[in-house]
Parts: structure tokens; sequence; C-alpha cells
């Protein structure tokens, strides 16, 4: 089958399925408590698309090109019977990887059914160990004990961990380090994240981006680093090696360095609409037509002409263009 590809020559290699727009933290940069409060609407359950619909989407999809699926949210642990959902994953032929990336405060609890279930990796989001820091990012009082231990117990059932640190200045730079010690000393692959203008209600400003740059040289002060060569075409972190020593860092520069040229992800919402960008404003609807009953040719050529048409390229536009925006929480990280 031919394999598609966009308006700027990017084939479509990923998904990132969405699979609730919960979340269980309230960190200010994603979901500040004043905009997702007690009385937020989120999706009411039956507009969530079920497993067998994600699935029937999928099976559809991989044709295209598509092999290596995230599940994100939301919090995608909040999502019950995740494990089902990746079991039944693991069984269509043409999907090699399935990660999930979640804030881990569920996962000391789900890490073992989920790697039986088939998941190859997970990511969880820590932006700082110290736990006044921490407490405070993630806007619920949550403890970092919890997190570590859920990072624990996914390595010790055998899932490879890589960690993601936002870094917003004024709230957590002076955790770089830090974090780059626990990381060096436990061989988890850190990347830092710049803090990113996704969504509308994180009131975004440029000052307060903690650029790659800024980064490196904080971590030069304490650690010799040597820069490597991306692992895969479209890889999202740029990494460096500690010279001499294992392991190494990451930074996902999106603000600074775009990766937009590379980019060959697809993001599906928990009510199954398909975004071509993290800075789409809206998506287009798929689950009518999984709910009409058609079969996988209609929604595999429904994809193919979304993707044909593409040209996103937001990060590498970004102070050019304005236009609003979807949150994150909503159309999946
Ligand atoms: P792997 O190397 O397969 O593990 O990729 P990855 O999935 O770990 O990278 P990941 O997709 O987790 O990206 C980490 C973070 O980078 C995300 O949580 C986002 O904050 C950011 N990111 C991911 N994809 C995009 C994207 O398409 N555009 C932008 N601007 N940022 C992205
Ligand atoms: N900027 C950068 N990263 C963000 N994330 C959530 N919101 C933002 C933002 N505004 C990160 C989370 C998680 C991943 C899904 O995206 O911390 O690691
Ligand atoms: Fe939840 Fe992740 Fe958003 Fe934090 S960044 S509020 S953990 S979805
Ligand atoms: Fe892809 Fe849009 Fe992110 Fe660029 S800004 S890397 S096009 S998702």
């Amino acid at each position: 089958m031919e394999l598609p590809t966009d308006l700027l020559g990017r084939g479509l290699r990923d998904l990132r399925i969405s699979v609730t727009d919960r979340c269980n933290f309230r960190c200010r940069y994603c979901m500040p408590v004043e905009v997702f409060g007690p009385g937020y609407a989120f999706m009411p359950r039956e507009e969530l698309l079920t497993f067998e619909e994600i699935i029937t989407l999928v099976r559809a999809l991989v044709p295209l090109g598509i092999g290596k699926i995230r599940l994100t949210g939301g919090e995608p642990l909040m999502r019950r019977g995740l494990e089902d959902l990746v079991a039944m994953l693991a069984t269509v032929e043409g999907v090699r990887d399935i990660a999930i990336t979640t804030n881990g405060v569920l996962l000391a609890h789900h890490a073992e059914a989920l790697a039986l279930a088939g998941l190859n990796r997970v990511t969880v989001s820590l932006d700082a160990l110290d736990p006044v820091i921490f407490a405070k990012m993630n806007g619920v009082g949550a403890k970092v004990e919890r997190v570590l231990a859920g990072i624990s117990s996914a390595r010790a059932f055998g899932l490879p961990v890589k960690v993601n640190a936002v870094i917003q200045r004024g709230v957590n730079e002076g955790e770089i380090l830090p974090l780059a010690r626990w990381a060096k000393s436990t061989g988890v692959d850190l990347r830092y994240i710049e803090y990113m203008d996704v969504g509308e209600s994180n009131r975004w400003k440029l000052d307060e981006v903690v650029s790659g740059d800024e980064i490196l040289s904080i971590l030069a002060t304490e650690f010799p680093l040597v820069p490597r060569d991306p692992a895969y075409r479209g890889e999202v972190a740029a990494h460096w090696k500690h010279a001499g020593g294992a392991g190494e860092v990451g930074l996902i520069r999106s603000v600074t360095k775009p990766f937009c040229r590379d980019c060959q992800r697809l993001r599906l919402s928990a009510d199954g609409k398909i975004f071509t960008c993290l800075f789409a404003a809206d998506g287009h609807d798929l689950r009518g037509i999984l709910r009409s009953g058609m079969n996988g040719d209609v929604l595999r050529e429904a994809v193919r002409s979304v993707w044909q048409v593409r040209s996103d390229r937001y990060s590498e536009e970004r102070g050019r263009v304005s236009r609003p925006k979807a949150e994150m929480s909503y159309l999946g990280g």
C-alpha cells in the first residue's frame, strides 16, 4: 500500500493516543486549577472511544506506516483497564512499540500488569525532586516518593523508563542539577523539556522558558558532556553522554530548536479526533465514521486525505502566527 506523505514530505509513523482528558495532577503549565477546577466539564464517558474502537482504528492505520503507539492523556492510568488496551494493542500486527507517558503516581500499582500486557516502555514526568517544589508544580501536593516508587516498580518489571522534566524559570531551574545527579546515579534516561506555549490556559511567557543552551551550561558546571548522534530520524530529544561514565541526558528544545521538519506524529484525542500538530486548534472527527459502522478502509482513507494536506510546523513559525490552540490534556502530550 502506498504510504502517505504530507505537503512537507513527512511520513506518518507515530500515533499518540489520548485515552482520557482527566488527570489527578494540576500542573500549572498544563492544567492550572483556576481553569481545571471542580466545575470543569471533562468529557462524558460515552464520548470516549472504547478500547474496541481504538483497536479498530489502529488496525486501519498500521498500513499507512504507523508502528509506534504512545498512550497519553491527561493521565492515562486514570482510564480504567488500561492494561487491557495495552494487551489488545500488542496483538495488532505491525505495532512495534507501545509506550505510555504518565505522571507516575499510579504507576507502582499498574507496572506489573502493564509489563505483562506487552507494554514496551514508560515515560514518566518528573519536574522536581524537592518535595516542596514538586508539590507546588503538580498543583495537588502529590509526593515525589510515589513517583519514584512508580519508576522503581516499572524498572523492576523490566520496563525501560525515560523521565521528562519541564523546566520553568523561577520555578524549578534549581532542580536541573539534582535531577541530573539522580538520573546519573540511577541510570534513568532524563530529558529536559523547554516550557512550551501549548494550549491557552497556562498563560505562557517567553521569559519563563529556560532554553536548552542554558540548561546545558548549568549541567556543564558539574558534568562533562559529549553530544551523541540521534538514535533515529525524527528523535524528539537531542542527547549528550556523560564523558567517561555511564548514562546520558536529553534536551527537548521545541522552542529554541524546533523539530517540525521530521515530525511524523499524529495525535488522537480521547473523543476520537485526529490532530496533525500539538498546536492545532481543532481536529478531524473519526468517531463519527467509527460509530456509523463503516469499515477500516473508510477510516484509513479519511486519515490519508488529512495527512496528505498537512503543512503544520508551528514550532518553526512561533511568534509569526497566532491562533487558538487546543489544550494538551485534551489532545495528548
Ligand atoms: P521516544 O524517543 O520514542 O521515547 O520519543 P518520546 O515519545 O519519548 O518523546 P516524547 O514524544 O515523549 O516527547 C517528550 C515530550 O516532547 C512531549 O511530552 C512533549 O512535551 C514534547 N513533544 C513530543 N512530541 C512533540 C511534538 O510533536 N511537538 C512538540 N512541539 N513537542 C513535542
Ligand atoms: N510545555 C512543555 N512540556 C509540557 N508538558 C505538559 N505541558 C507542557 C508545556 N506547556 C509535558 C509534561 C509531560 C508531557 C506529556 O508533556 O510534563 O512530560
Ligand atoms: Fe496531568 Fe501531565 Fe498535564 Fe501534569 S502535565 S496536569 S501530569 S496531563
Ligand atoms: Fe510536529 Fe507541530 Fe510539534 Fe512541529 S509543532 S513538531 S509540526 S507537533
